[in-house]
């Protein structure tokens, strides 16, 4: 038996009442990244702010957290019991003041992205609980806005990445994204395709009038700081957060101002790929990148990004 029809069937055994909240958002992305963001364990305390998080057990289908959520003036101390038993669905529960509050959200695949439905459900027993049924509902409501606010950053920038067919998410060809999945953050789980017959110039001349150039096919950056040119990655290659700050301008000509330090999701540390001096002639450098070996070449006019063998 699934455990939503477990918990359902002994609450409703024992005498209680159900009042149910449906919500439902839709996402430019696809419900793999809404299965994978719901079962995501190490973006929490990075994109969430409403409350700090510990996770006393975690295996494939199921994790255990403690949490301490604000809930309005107060902070209040949660146990949240997580399922994640189908690709299609999440199911968690918890208790707080009383009441046990059960959560159901299903996502799928629609013609512009993805649907997802999260169905809370508070169980009440007696008439006097009645009023806290409207507070909690309040409350519910201004976390479930919260909650998309965030998790949509991550959500919309996987969706945009995907409208790329030369990127592969590795965790797709997993039947299901479980829970232990997802928290090597030194794992890379997006490859590049089509990578047999790279060769890219990028030209000496442009970069020194720019200082920062984009090989966009393959989500580098490339910078030059005084005499140094640096290789960057533009997007995580654990999951693909976007490591270009948003909106921002290369200011002293330094990739500090243009680049983030570390990644958003999961804080992960960026790293330069490879690094040049300009008068570093027919220097070659080697570097994995999105699971694709690159070797890079700096020539007096180019610098030539080419597969490494
Ligand atoms: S996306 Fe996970 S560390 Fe960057
Ligand atoms: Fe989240």
């Amino acid at each position: 038996m699934k455990a939503i029809e477990q918990f359902n069937g002994f609450m409703k055994r024992n005498g209680f009442k159900a009042h149910t909240i449906p919500m439902s958002i839709n996402f430019p992305c696809s419900s793999r990244d809404a299965e994978w963001n719901y079962s995501d364990v190490p973006h929490f305390q990075f994109i969430h702010k409403g409350a700090t998080a510990t996770n006393i057990s975690i295996d494939k289908h199921i994790i255990s957290s403690l949490f301490i959520q604000k809930i309005f003036f107060l902070t209040v101390p949660l146990q949240i019991v997580n399922t994640h038993e189908d690709r299609e669905s999440h199911f968690y529960y918890t208790n707080a003041f009383g009441l046990w509050l059960s959560i159901y959200t299903t996502y799928e695949d629609n013609q512009k992205g993805c649907t997802i439905r999260t169905q809370y459900t508070l169980w009440y027993k007696y008439f006097f609980q009645k009023p806290f049924l409207y507070i909690a509902s309040l409350a519910l409501k201004k976390n479930y806005k919260r909650l998309n606010q965030e998790d949509g950053i991550m959500r919309q920038q996987r969706g945009n990445l995907r409208k790329d067919p030369n990127l592969l998410f590795l965790q797709d060809k997993n039947n299901i994204i479980g829970f232990n999945d997802t928290v090597d953050i030194y794992k890379s789980n997006i490859r590049l395709l089509d990578f047999e017959n790279i060769s890219e110039k990028l030209s000496i001349s442009s970069l020194k009038d720019k200082k920062y150039l984009e090989l966009e096919s393959y989500y580098l950056a490339i910078v030059l700081t005084g005499t140094n040119i640096k290789v960057w990655p533009t997007i995580c290659e654990h999951e693909g957060a976007c490591l270009v700050k948003e909106g921002s301008q290369l200011n002293n000509n330094h990739e500090s101002t243009k680049l983030l330090e570390s990644c958003p999701w999961h804080g992960k540390s960026n790293r330069v790929l490879a690094s040049f001096k300009l008068s570093d002639l027919e220097n070659e450098q080697t570097f994995k990148h999105l699971c694709c070996n690159f070797r890079v070449r700096l020539t007096t006019e180019y610098l030539i990004f080419e597969k490494n063998n």
